[in-house]
């Protein structure tokens, strides 16, 4: 089985690789078909992201465990990281609404929705990572 995945992010065309990815992974961890799509409106948002204001990065899938969640507690961990110019009010990125580009502004807070857990690291001038985990419910892994 499969316990993670690098891909680089610097084109149109590695985000639809990254959503598809994105996809057979989180299926493969025993995601419900709708929470995998979910997961992959995550993954595509993030890659997106690096595209925009980046320009290119990394995008890493990992399958993660929660012992304090009891056993087997299986997750799928996104890291999207990037040199670029980060983000100077990460506070106001992650409320919604928020865009230097002109746009909707619902990327970072949507994948605060969709995903269980998220974390920003960023800065003007020092790059960006954002870790967002959802983890399968405890039933679902059984
Ligand atoms: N990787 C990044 N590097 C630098 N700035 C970023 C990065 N990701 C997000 N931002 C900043 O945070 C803002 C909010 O991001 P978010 O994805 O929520 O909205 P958006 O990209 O502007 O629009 P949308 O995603 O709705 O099309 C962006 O406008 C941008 O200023
Ligand atoms: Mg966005």
């Amino acid at each position: 089985m499969v316990e993670r995945i690098q891909l680089i992010v610097a084109s149109a065309e590695d985000v639809v690789l990254a959503r598809l990815r994105g996809r057979e992974f989180a299926r493969a961890l025993g995601f419900a078909p709708p929470d995998a799509i979910l997961i992959t409106t995550a993954i595509a948002e993030l890659a997106r992201n690096i595209l925009s204001y980046a320009y290119d990065g990394t995008l890493g899938l990992r399958r993660v465990e929660d012992r304090h969640r009891g056993d087997g507690c299986v997750g799928l961990a996104i890291r999207a990281q990037d040199k670029g110019p980060g983000i100077a009010d990460v506070e106001r990125a992650l409320l919604g609404g928020y865009s230097t580009s002109g746009r909707l502004g619902v990327g970072l807070s949507g994948v605060c929705r969709i995903m269980d857990e998220v974390t920003v690291k960023s800065g003007a001038g020092r790059g960006t990572i954002v870790t967002a985990t959802k983890w399968l419910g405890a039933q679902a892994s059984r």
